[in-house]
């Protein structure tokens, strides 16, 4: 029986989220000091933090995320770059349109959204999900609503933009929900 888990952050909006999504007391790990993410992959930057965030709060559960966009016309780039693609000094905004500018001549305009998260017991087991939401790049950014490349991911099958969805609508098929929803089965939540 897993009591509370602790999310490898300071940022408790995030936990609350993620508290929604699992079902579980979700908290901060409180004084929270983020490692360096030198992972080459959505898995090993989850990992490097749970473990960061297992080694600062000893005998608990902790999870640890780490998600972003993969463009096929980029062989998957920005990917764990997403966070900071075009340059550090570039807000979402800035971000989406470097990327629509990357992809102006490009045919395949396919893209997904990937979450892993991965968890670690108090015996220092590692367990990992990940959920992905496939989609295609808009044209230009359409809707006010999310965050990040929102406004240029087309979830596939539909013709509005993840801007354009209530948060409800994005929750029931975002790649943090599902990988939320796998981690929830995986731990027996
Ligand atoms: P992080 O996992 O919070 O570090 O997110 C990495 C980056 O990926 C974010 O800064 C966003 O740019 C992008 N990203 C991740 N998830 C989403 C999403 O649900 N919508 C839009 N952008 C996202």
């Amino acid at each position: 029986m897993i009591e509370r888990i602790l999310l490898a952050t300071g940022n408790a909006g995030k936990a609350a989220e993620l508290a929604r999504l699992l079902g579980c007391p979700v908290l901060p790990i409180e004084g929270w000091d983020p490692p360096i993410e030198d992972g080459s992959s959505f898995h090993d930057n989850a990992r490097i933090k749970a473990l960061a965030g297992a080694a600062q709060s000893p005998g608990e559960w902790v999870v640890a995320d780490d998600s972003g966009i993969e463009v096929d016309a980029l062989n998957g780039a920005p990917g764990v770059l997403s966070a900071r693609f075009g340059g550090d000094g570039l807000d979402d905004a800035g971000r989406t349109a470097a990327l629509l500018a990357a992809v102006a001549d490009a045919e395949d305009r396919s893209a997904r959204f990937r979450c892993v998260l991965v968890a670690i017991g108090p015996d220092g087991r590692e367990h990992s999900a990940d959920g992905t939401l496939e989609g295609r790049l808009a044209v230009a950014p359409r809707g006010a609503n999310g965050f990040g490349y929102d406004p240029i991911l087309i979830p596939a099958g539909l013709t509005r933009t993840c801007g354009e969805l209530s948060a409800d609508e994005k929750n029931a098929i975002s790649h943090r929900g599902a990988a939320a929803r796998a981690l929830r089965d995986t731990l027996g939540l």
